[in-house]
C-alpha cells in the first residue's frame, strides 16, 4: 500500500466497513482476513484478533493506493450526450483507475447556474459509477461579461470555479471573481490564454507549424494569461489552479509565484507530457487540443517541473469529441483528446517504468494533491477514517491500448496502439467494486 499522504509505502492490509477505511494493519498472523461463512485457514479462524469480512480481496502483486482523482474531465451531460455522458464518462474514469473526477462547465446548457450543477449531481447519484465534482462557471454563460452567480453555485455543491474552454479576457473580471472566491474559499481554476494572441492558431506557432503550414497559437499566449492571473492572485489573495500547464514561460512563472511563497497550484496532462508538436505532422486531427502539442523544450521543461513538484498534479483534459466532427480538415476539427482511459498506463510507462516518478509520487499528483487542492474530505488518502475509495495498481501488466476497449463514447486518442505497461486492475468506489480489470 503507498499512501504518500500518511506516509505509507509498507504491505498492508486495508480494512473497509460500508464506505469507509476502517483500518489499516499489519497483515494478522501473516494470514489475512477470514471471510464470513466461509472456511478459512484453520488457525486464523480461531484467532478472534482477525476480523471476520464479507469478501477478501488478494491484492499481492498489486499496489493499493488512494482512488485516483481527475481534476479536469469534460462530460458532455447536459448538451451533447452523443459525445459524452455522466454514466459512459464515469465509467471510462473507473476503467482508468479514477474513483473521483471533476467535470468542467462548458456543457450545453453550461454550468452557471445551481439548476445545472444539481442536475449533475443528482445523474452522477443515479448512473454514475464514480464521484462527480462539478465545477462552476466564472462568468455567466461563459461570456465572460458577467460574474455567474458564484456563492449560488459553490453552495449547490461546485468545488471550484473556471470559465475552461474559454479564457476570462476581462482582467477586472478575473480580479471580482477572485475577491468572491476568497469569501467562499475555492480555487479558480483558468484557462490561460490570451484570444488575441491565439485567433485562429490551430497547433503550436513554430517551425513545425511554419513547416506544416499551419497558423501558430504562440506559448507566449498561455504565459501572458499566466503571468496575469498570479498577479492577480497574489493581488486579490485567491487561492489560483492552472489548468493544463504547456509551456516553459509559464512554468518558469509558477515556480517563481511559488518561490515568493504564493498560493499557486498547476497541472500538467499525459499528452503535454509525452508529445511534442512533432506528433501533427500527420495532421491527424487527435494531436489537435488546447493547449496544443508543445515545442519538444516545452515538454522537457514541463517534465522537469512535475519530477520537482512544481507542477503538482496530472489532470487528463478529457475532451471527448464526434468522430464526424473529429473527421476533418486539421483547421476545422475541435480541440481535445479523450484522456481517462490511458492516463495511469502513460504515465507509469513514461514516468515510474523509466525510473523518473517512484509510485508514491505518482499518486501524489493523481490522488493526494488534487484533493488537498479541492478540499475534498476523506479523499486522496487511505488513512482510516478516509472514504473507501481505492485503485488497485498493476504496475506491471502490459497491454496495448485499443479503441474498442474504451469505455468512453468517445474515441478520439492519439494513443490507440500504444503499449503500455501498468493498469488500474481494481477501481473501488465508496467499497463498491465498480471496475475489474479482466
Ligand atoms: O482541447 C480542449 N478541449 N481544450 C479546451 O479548452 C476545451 C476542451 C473541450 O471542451 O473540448
Ligand atoms: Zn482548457
Ligand atoms: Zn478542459
Amino acid at each position: 500500500m503507498i499512501d504518500p499522504a500518511s506516509g505509507i509505502d509498507d504491505t498492508l492490509d486495508v480494512l473497509v466497513e460500508d464506505a469507509q477505511i476502517l483500518h489499516v494493519d499489519k497483515p494478522a498472523q501473516g494470514s489475512g482476513f477470514r471471510v464470513q461463512g466461509r472456511k478459512n485457514k484453520k488457525p486464523v479462524e480461531d484467532d478472534p484478533a482477525v476480523p471476520k469480512v464479507d469478501r477478501v480481496i488478494d491484492a499481492t502483486g498489486k499496489i493499493v493506493v488512494p482512488g485516483l482523482i481527475d481534476m479536469h474531465v469534460h462530460l458532455r451531460e447536459p448538451g451533447r450526450e452523443d459525445e459524452e455522458t455522466i454514466a459512459s464518462g464515469t465509467a471510462a474514469a473507473a476503467r482508468g483507475g479514477f474513483t473521483s473526477i471533476c467535470c468542467m462547465p462548458n456543457t450545453e446548457p453550461v454550468n452557471d447556474t445551481a439548476s445545472v450543477t444539481e442536475y449533475i449531481l443528482e445523474q452522477a447519484q443515479k448512473v454514475g459509477r464514480v464521484h462527480v465534482f462539478p465545477i462552476g462557471c466564472i462568468s455567466k454563460g461563459q461570456q465572460g461579461q458577467e460574474l455567474a452567480e458564484m456563492g449560488e453555485l459553490v453552495a449547490a455543491g461546485c468545488v471550484g470555479l473556471s470559465d475552461d474552454g474559454k479564457p476570462v479576457m476581462n482582467a477586472d473580471l478575473m480580479r471580482r471573481a477572485m475577491e468572491y472566491a476568497t469569501m467562499f474559499d475555492v480555487p479558480l481554476l483558468p484557462h490561460c490564454e490570451d484570444l488575441h494572441l491565439s485567433a485562429g492558431g490551430v497547433m503550436h506557432e513554430g517551425r513545425v507549424s511554419t513547416e506544416l503550414g499551419l497558423k501558430g497559437i504562440p506559448s507566449v499566449a498561455e504565459a501572458a494569461m499566466v503571468g496575469r492571473d498570479i498577479l492577480l492572485s497574489e493581488y486579490t489573495g485567491a487561492r489560483l489552479h492552472i489548468c493544463h500547464v504547456s509551456t516553459a514561460e509559464s512554468i518558469r512563472l509558477i515556480r517563481e509565484a511559488k518561490g515568493r511563497g504564493m498560493r499557486v497550484s498547476g497541472e500538467a496532462t499525459p499528452h503535454h507530457l509525452i508529445l511534442p508538436d512533432e506528433a501533427v505532422r500527420g495532421f491527424h486531427t487527435n494531436t489537435k487540443m488546447n493547449p496544443p502539442l508543445r515545442a519538444v523544450e516545452d515538454v522537457a521543461a514541463l517534465r522537469e517541473a512535475l519530477i520537482d513538484g512544481t507542477i503538482e498534479v496530472i489532470a487528463t483534459d478529457h475532451a471527448p469529441h464526434a468522430r464526424a466532427e473529429k473527421e476533418m480538415e486539421f483547421d476545422y476539427a475541435p480541440f481535445g483528446i479523450v484522456g481517462l482511459e490511458t492516463a495511469l498506463g502513460l504515465i507509469l510507462s513514461e514516468f515510474y517504468h523509466t525510473g523518473l516518478l517512484t509510485l508514491a509520487m505518482i499518486v501524489e499528483r493523481m490522488a493526494a494533491a488534487p484533493a488537498r487542492i479541492l478540499k475534498l474530505k476523506h479523499k486522496g488518502t487511505l488513512a482510516p477514517g478516509a472514504d473507501a475509495d481505492i485503485t488497485i495498481v498493476d504496475p506491471d501488466h502490459e497491454w496495448v491500448a485499443e479503441e474498442q476497449a474504451l469505455q468512453s463514447k468517445s474515441k478520439n486518442t492519439p494513443f490507440i496502439g500504444w503499449k503500455l505497461k501498468g493498469r488500474a486492475a481494481m477501481t473501488i468506489v465508496a467499497g463498491q467494486v465498480v471496475w475489474e480489470a479482466t
